[in-house]
């Protein structure tokens, strides 16, 4: 149902002459869509370049598909024309709310996981890929609080809204690794409850330990317990698309060349376990 793209990486205004200028070792590129939105101007003449190169694909911010405010139809209507342009593999946001009453906010909360929100989840997944034209992908938020009204476990909300919405999931480990560290789930059965064949997409990332908590800060090298969920996903799911993110305390390309790689050695099917295990350890 997906694209396997290979490994590749989150596109950032730090390198983005490396990435013109230069070859860099990568199989396709990540881009937050809301960078991109307004016509013109320096990136979206990057993005033009690197199109030409590399598949690249669109990962959204504030599409708030799990706000009770209806979906804003500007914002639709700019990403529609963007997809238009760009010819993505993969269009993807988060299962998470970003607004409500018309004021967005900055950061993605997540839902009750209830029958209710299920259901308005999966309409309004329904009007986004009919207004794009494009099947969109969901990821699994990081988490800090849940809330008393839940009864649905948030691995099996998300695998019903891709079945009933047939959308897809891009399954962000280490938001797995976070929010099951952060609420004492098991990151193993969240693995178990995912339907191999709706996951196009998989993040890496890091992130902070702040004693009481885990924080999904993207500004650390992926830790060897991520890897090894990684490792747990990629024995499950495949050899999914993959990228490495990173958003804060950005290190030169070829530093996140040589993570993906770490990426690479663990995905290949001619690794077999035992070299699985050898680089998931490294
Ligand atoms: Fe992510």
């Amino acid at each position: 149902m997906f694209p396997r793209l290979g490994f590749g990486l989150g596109l950032r205004p730090p390198h983005y002459q490396d990435v013109v200028e230069g070859e860099p070792r990568v199989d396709w590129w990540e881009v937050i869509s809301e960078n991109f939105l307004v016509a013109g101007g320096n990136p979206r003449r990057v993005l033009r370049q690197v199109r030409e190169r590399w598949p690249v694909v669109l990962h959204g911010v504030s599409l708030s598909i799990g706000s009770v405010d209806p979906i804003d139809d500007d914002y639709l209507g700019r990403l529609a024309t963007l997809v238009a342009e760009v010819e993505p593999p993969i269009v993807s946001d988060h299962l998470c709310w970003t607004s409500l009453g018309g004021h967005a906010g900055h950061d993605l909360w997540p839902l009750p996981y209830t029958e209710e929100a299920l259901a308005l989840v999966v309409d309004k997944v329904g009007r986004v890929q009919d207004r794009i034209g494009h099947r969109i992908l969901l990821e699994n938020p990081s988490s800090y609080v849940t809330f008393t009204a839940s009864h649905i476990p948030e691995a099996e909300f998300l695998a019903e809204v891709a079945r009933r919405a047939d959308c897809g999931i891009l399954l962000d480990v280490n938001n797995i690794y976070v929010s099951s560290t952060n609420h004492g789930w098991d990151p193993a059965a969240y693995l178990a409850a995912i339907p191999p064949e709706r996951v196009g997409q998989i993040h890496l990332a890091g992130h902070s330990d702040e004693g009481t908590h885990l924080l999904d800060t993207h500004d650390h090298p992926v830790c060897d317990a991520v890897w090894a969920l990684y490792g747990e996903a990629v024995a499950r799911f495949g050899e999914v698309a993959t990228i490495i993110e990173r958003d804060d305390h950005i290190p030169p390309l070829d530093d996140l060349i040589a993570e993906l790689d770490r990426a690479r050695q663990i995905a290949s099917p001619a690794a077999g376990a035992a070299a699985r295990k050898v680089a998931i350890g490294g």
